[in-house]
């Protein structure tokens, strides 16, 4: 039906959007929906179509209901429409739904980003490497559904995707050298202005690293509400890479402590790759000591947790102050 309340659930009900159109609008769109047999998706003959012709061929008419039985949810939509609205009037938008779809979409995206900045989560964790940053991002997004989004895997996987961005930032990864402000900039913004993100909130981390990137990224729509120093010595962080091994075949991470190999077999081919080779390590410290107080003075508000306990703990404080405001 093309006439919905979609509700989005994250801890409250934070945002509501109603699509609204006439009945004679909705009566009518229902007469050319399609469906696709493979993956449920719904589309419409004039109004949505698929961009693949692969699916429009295999696309089968929408086994409608019958007129009689289209009015009489349209009638139910009706009386209970009322009801909800005041429900959710604190957080409800109501949105002309007879437009293209593209535009709906553009007036909902809006909204919700306006609506959620200030109370959707989004978090940035700084710290030196070894401190754990990964590991409380993957802790704080398993409980709070919010995205991890940990910058270099998010380079990685954007540079093996084939697209433009994919071939400007390739050569980079390839020689070991620091992709360009600008384009991991780009790169972030694209990833933080999804739906997902917009939505749940998020967790960066793995930049920024220094004082002109922290303030591009305040200048820019995403700056974090909520930031955290994972403090921890150096002697610490190089304890800690030194646990750290990569599986050759699969490319997977894990650390003796935190995220043990699965069998012996994995166990055994385990390597450690170039950046967390002790030489590397203490470059990057030294680099990371070099650019903090920069970086403390970008956000003065950031709350430093000590990160030499175990995980468990770390992650506990973080979430006692994830939930003071
Ligand atoms: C850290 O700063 C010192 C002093 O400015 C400089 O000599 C050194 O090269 C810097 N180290 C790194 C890794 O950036």
């Amino acid at each position: 039906m093309c006439v919905c309340v979609c509700v989005c659930v994250h801890m409250c009900v934070c945002v509501s959007v109603l699509l609204e159109a006439p009945d004679d609008v909705l009566l009518q769109r229902f007469q050319g929906r399609q469906v696709d047999p493979l993956t449920g998706d719904i589309y419409h003959h004039t109004f949505i179509r698929p961009v693949d012709d692969i699916i429009t061929d295999r696309l089968e008419e929408g086994r409608g209901l019958s007129e009689e039985q289209r009015l009489a949810k349209l009638q139910l939509f009706r009386r209970e429409v009322t009801g909800l609205s005041s429900t959710y009037q604190h957080v409800l938008k109501v949105v002309n739904g007879d437009q293209p779809h593209a535009d709906v979409y553009q007036q909902v995206l809006a909204f919700v980003q306006t609506r959620r900045r200030s109370r959707t989560p989004r978090i940035l964790l700084l710290g030196p490497p070894g401190s754990g940053k990964s590991h409380q991002a993957r802790l704080l997004s398993n409980k709070y559904k919010m995205v991890d989004v940990c910058c270099g895997r998010l380079l990685r996987s954007v540079a093996a995707d084939g697209s433009a961005v994919a071939q400007q930032i390739q050569p980079y990864l390839e020689n070991g050298r620091p992709v360009p402000d600008s384009l991991v900039l780009q790169v972030l913004q694209e990833r933080l202005s999804q739906m997902d993100c917009s939505c749940r909130g998020w967790i960066l981390h793995g930049f920024p690293s220094e004082l002109q990137q922290a303030k591009n990224l305040q200048e820019s729509q995403y700056q974090p509400n909520r930031v955290f120093f994972l403090d921890v010595t150096d002697e610490v962080c190089l304890e800690r890479i030194g646990l750290r091994a990569t599986d050759p075949i699969s490319g997977q991470r894990f650390h003796a402590v935190t995220q043990p190999a699965p069998n012996s077999k994995v166990q055994d081919r385990l390597q450690t790759r170039p950046e967390d080779r002790t030489p590397t390590v203490e470059h990057s410290l030294e680099q990371y000591r070099n650019h903090s107080a920069a970086l403390q003075s970008v956000y003065p508000d950031a709350v430093h947790i000590d990160a030499d306990q175990d995980p468990h703990s770390v992650f506990e404080s973080l979430e006692s102050k994830l939930t003071t405001d």
